[in-house]
């Protein structure tokens, strides 16, 4: 049996275990998460090992970053499996606050980005990528590890991430770890388990159709268009309905109209109240 992972609850716990491995000399990968976990999260946890010899995960399922109506409540929330599965991925210690720990009476702060934040999922779940962006604020300035890593599975995240980091001078390293996916090309996601048989069957038409804007636009086929196709599609497969697919600049998340430029394609659609995000690279 691999090591169990040290528990930690507090800012201040995390804080000193951070400080004893550096006096120890030791380097400080960490890898949030909201629990849950799934093989695309214990890539990462693989991918912070080869980069520190230290890893932190955390579990948190953040409040700040669900709106109204969302799935708040219905998030899975597996302690105990989680932390096994840390153990197989050799990780050392789980950070495991309480929302009281992370917001505690009398927290007034918001964080707030501008563009980045207000296209793609920013469009469709208002307030999201602030609430994401409090959160991630506060674990990085309260571990301050050498490297965080975050997945190319939910990329505008991992761009806005990397934005903040940079505007607010905090000294982490921010990596992406690639999309892992199940056989058939779904991202594994924590919200796939929210889907019935039937979802779980038509749900592979969103990467399809994604894959294919991908090679439509690779040939030089007008990304709009090739976009416009991919969205009926996945409603003809049997999603409910489509948020958006895009091809967008892989830094600015600018929308791209022409082929041959910098370019990745997006979509978010949903499957009665499950909504699936994925994204491929076109061109860099
Ligand atoms: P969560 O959805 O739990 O994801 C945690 C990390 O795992 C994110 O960086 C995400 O991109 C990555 N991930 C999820 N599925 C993946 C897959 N199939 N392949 C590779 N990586 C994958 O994203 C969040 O939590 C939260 O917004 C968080 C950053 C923790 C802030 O609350």
């Amino acid at each position: 049996m691999p090591n169990e992972p040290v528990i930690l609850r507090g800012v201040a716990d995390l804080r000193g275990q951070v400080a004893a491995w550096r006096k120890a000399g030791e380097t400080v990968a960490l890898v949030p998460t909201m629990g849950a976990l799934h093989e695309g999260h214990l890539s990462l946890m693989r991918l912070a090992k080869r980069q520190a010899g230290r890893v932190i995960a955390s579990i948190f399922v953040n409040p700040a970053q669900f709106g109204p109506g969302e799935d708040y409540e219905r998030y899975p929330r597996t302690e105990a499996e989680d932390v096994a599965k840390l153990a197989t991925a050799r990780v050392d210690a789980a950070f495991v606050p309480t929302v009281r720990e992370m917001y505690p009476e009398g927290f007034s702060t918001r964080v707030h980005i501008e563009r980045l934040g207000d296209v793609l999922c920013g469009a469709h779940r208002p307030g999201h990528f602030d609430g994401m962006a409090l959160v991630v604020v506060k674990l990085l300035t309260s571990a301050l590890p050498d490297v965080a890593i975050f997945g190319e599975k939910d990329y505008q995240q991992l761009q806005i991430i990397r934005r903040f980091t940079a505007d607010l001078n905090i000294p982490v390293r921010i990596m992406g770890g690639p999309i892992e996916r199940e056989a058939d090309g779904l991202a594994l996601s924590s919200r796939n388990r929210y889907l019935n048989p039937e979802q779980r069957r038509a749900a592979v038409a969103l990467p399809t159709a994604l894959k294919a804007v991908r090679d439509a636009v690779k040939a030089g086929r007008d990304p709009s268009e090739a976009s416009a196709k991919a969205r009926a599609d996945i409603v003809e497969a049997g999603f409910d309905s489509v948020d958006y697919v895009e091809v967008r600049d892989p830094s600015s998340l600018e929308l791209v109209t022409e082929p041959g430029k910098p370019a990745r394609v997006f979509g978010a659609a949903r499957l009665g109240t499950t909504r699936l995000i994925d994204n491929w690279a076109i061109q860099n």
